[in-house]
Parts: structure tokens; sequence; C-alpha cells
């Protein structure tokens, strides 16, 4: 298991100094709004997340007008060791670097011990991903995949990082071999990203399915424009190489990659309805995010992924009616959990079950 014991925070957003030890897995910060519920929050999800919850430029958390440092300071429990976690926020040449520290070491390799250790986060910010569009969805998976397998991680960036590449090499027109073995590489990731994909979101329809039957039933699938279904490696090489070399002429005009992992879209269904979430109301598209969210949860656990789970204004998302079978699902994954409310009474019924941590 892992979970948190103990945060310090200075200077973080509108925190001067806050110092909480925690001794339960079901956590409710309760205050008011603006009092910094989300910014604690946020100050987790900084643990092993390069950008957090809020997706913010280091320099947005530091506190406006202090002097002080900014600093993160945690004691987090994995697997019943004790580690110290200590993020500083330090502006040099007019740009805000962010310092992680592990046990007072700086090393990448220490760092590895996290690597399968994730928080995952629903905030009333991501109802938007229901309605705005497959690019936000596409995010939305992508950053809970990589959450999840740290392979798909590496192979998103590394597939990054050769498309700015490309872009250089077409710019310069010359170089063509390396134009072709980069190409092949590019192609080579996107396999894996496209293997990937599909591999678990049929791990995730099998959870929704038969572990979420108290929840809305969706179906998650994803389309393309291309017609790849079931293809093989071989033929999938042959496919990308040739469209990366049709797409050449275009893409130096463009400077963009057109060829890469945003061929695909992903479609959730409501099956009750069966109809796309685009097209469901407001409050069925809440459900859809719910139920999409408690699947990427089991399936963490599933893979002995260490998680702890962020629910800011959990009341935006799940209704009063559904709130107990809601916390009953979260106690049953049995994982540190931390919940957002401005009333306390939100969570009268898991009173006996929780700590809070009441701010005003
Ligand atoms: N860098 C910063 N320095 C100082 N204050 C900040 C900074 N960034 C944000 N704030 C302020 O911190 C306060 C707390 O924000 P936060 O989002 O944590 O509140 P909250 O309790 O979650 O409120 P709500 O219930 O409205 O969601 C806000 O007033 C916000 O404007
Ligand atoms: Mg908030």
């Amino acid at each position: 298991m892992f979970f948190i014991k103990d945060l310090k925070l200075q200077n973080f957003r509108s925190h001067s100094f806050l110092d909480l030890q925690i001794v339960n897995d079901i956590v409710c910060i309760v205050g008011p709004n603006s009092i910094g519920k989300t910014s604690i929050l946020e100050a987790l999800s900084l643990i092993t997340d390069k950008k957090g919850l809020k997706a913010s430029d280091a320099s947005d958390v530091i506190k406006k007008n202090s002097k002080e440092k900014t600093i993160i300071s945690s004691i987090i429990n994995l697997e019943n060791k004790d580690f110290k976690i200590d993020i500083f926020f330090e502006t040099k040449y007019l740009q805000v670097k962010k310092n992680f520290l592990l046990d007072n070491n700086k090393s990448p390799k220490s760092m590895k011990q996290l690597n399968n250790c994730n928080f995952i986060w629903l905030t009333p910010q991501m109802d938007k991903i229901m309605y705005e569009g497959n690019s936000l969805k596409r995010k939305f998976f992508d950053k809970m995949l990589s959450n999840y397998d740290h392979n798909y991680k590496i192979n998103l960036n590394e597939f990054k990082k050769m498309s700015d590449e490309r872009i250089i090499l077409l710019k310069d027109n010359k170089e063509k071999k390396w134009l072709d073995i980069l190409e092949e590489k590019m192609t080579e990731h996107l396999w894996h990203i496209y293997v990937c994909r599909r591999n678990i979101i049929k791990e995730l329809n099998n959870i929704l399915s038969k572990n979420l039957l108290n929840f809305l039933q969706i179906l998650i699938t994803i389309e393309n424009n291309y017609d790849l279904e079931d293809i093989d490696k071989k033929n999938f090489y042959y496919f990308f190489t040739k469209k990366f070399l049709e797409k050449r002429e275009l893409d130096t005009i463009l400077k963009r990659n057109s060829v890469g992992p945003q061929f695909d879209n992903f479609i959730l269904t409501n099956r009750e309805t069966n109809l796309n979430s685009d097209l469901c109301s407001t409050g069925e598209q809440k459900k859809i995010l719910i139920s999409l969210i408690l699947s990427f949860i089991i399936l963490n656990k599933h893979k002995n992924n260490h998680s702890i789970l962020l629910f800011d204004e959990i009341a935006s998302h799940v209704d009063g009616k559904n709130l107990e079978l809601f916390f009953n699902e979260i106690k049953k994954i049995g994982m540190q959990t931390w919940f957002t409310g401005t009333d306390k009474k939100l969570f009268q019924v898991i009173e006996n079950k929780a700590f809070f941590v009441e701010l005003y």
C-alpha cells in the first residue's frame, strides 16, 4: 500500500504554512470556498506528477508576495517503509525550477522507487473531457495510460522527441537516410502505443462490465480514419513508414507531424441509451466520468500499482443519493483517498470512518 502520513506546505499557493498528520485511509478536507482545499490535493499530486492536478506552471504555485521558499514536504509510506519527500521550488534566472529529493537524495535512481506509484484524481474541471471533443479525451486517456504503464509514457515521450527532430530534419532538407531511420523508430513507438491502447481498453471494458455493475454501464472503443483493425506488426510498419514518407512535403510546410498517436479517437458510449458521451445529458456525462475513473482505479489495483485517490469537490460529480454507493466502492478498493467539500454534512455517511481536516 501507498499512503501519505504527513504533509507540510510552506508558501504553497495561499498556504503560508500547513502541517497535516494523517491517521486514516479516508481523508476529508472541509472548508469554505477559496480556503485552499484544492491546493492541498494539487500539492499531493505533484509528488509523482510533473505538472500536477491543475497542470500549472511551477511559477504559479509559489505564494504571491512571499519571500520565503516554497516547499512541499511529505512522509509517504510505501509497502511498510517510510520515505521522506521534499519538493523545493527555486527561482533562478527568472525561471522556476522544481527540485525533488527522496530521503534527501536527488539521484534519478532513487526516484525509480516511485515508478509504479501514482495519484489518480477527479476535479470539476475534468467534466469537459466529456463534451469538448476528441483531442481532450485522447489527452485524458494518454495521461491515465501513462500513469498506469511507465512504458506507455516512455513511448509517448520518445515519439514526441523524435517528432521535433523530424521537423528539423525536414526543414534542413538533407540527411534523408537519417530521416528514414528516424521514421522507422517513430513507427516502432507508434506500434507500442497502438497495442497498449487496445489492450488496456479491453481490460477497462472488462472491469466496467464485471466489477462496476452498480455504476452507469459504458463501453470504450477506439476509432480512426485508417483501416487498421486487427492489423499485424509487419503491416503496421509498412503502412506507417509509407505514411510518413507521403507526408514529408506537407509536414515541411505545416512544421508539424501529421502522423502520430493522434490518429486514434476514444469513444465513450452510454450502454443504457447506446449514445455517444457527447450526446448525453450533463448528469449522464458525470456518471460516465465516474465509471471511467473507477475502472482506471481498479485497473491500477489489478496491476498492483500503488495509487492514492484525489476527489476534488466530489459533490459536483456524484449526487446525494449515489454518494453512499460511491463511498462504499472506494472503501472496497482500499486505497488512501482524499476528498474535498465545502459542507461536512456531505460526508455524513462516512463520518466515523474518515479523518477530517477542517480549514477556516
Ligand atoms: N500562487 C498563489 N499565491 C497566493 N494565492 C494563490 C496562488 N494561487 C492561487 N491562490 C489562491 O489560493 C486560494 C485557494 O485556492 P483553492 O483553489 O485551493 O481553494 P478551494 O478551497 O479549493 O476553493 P473552492 O471551494 O472555491 O474550490 C484562492 O483564493 C486562490 O486565488
Ligand atoms: Mg477547490
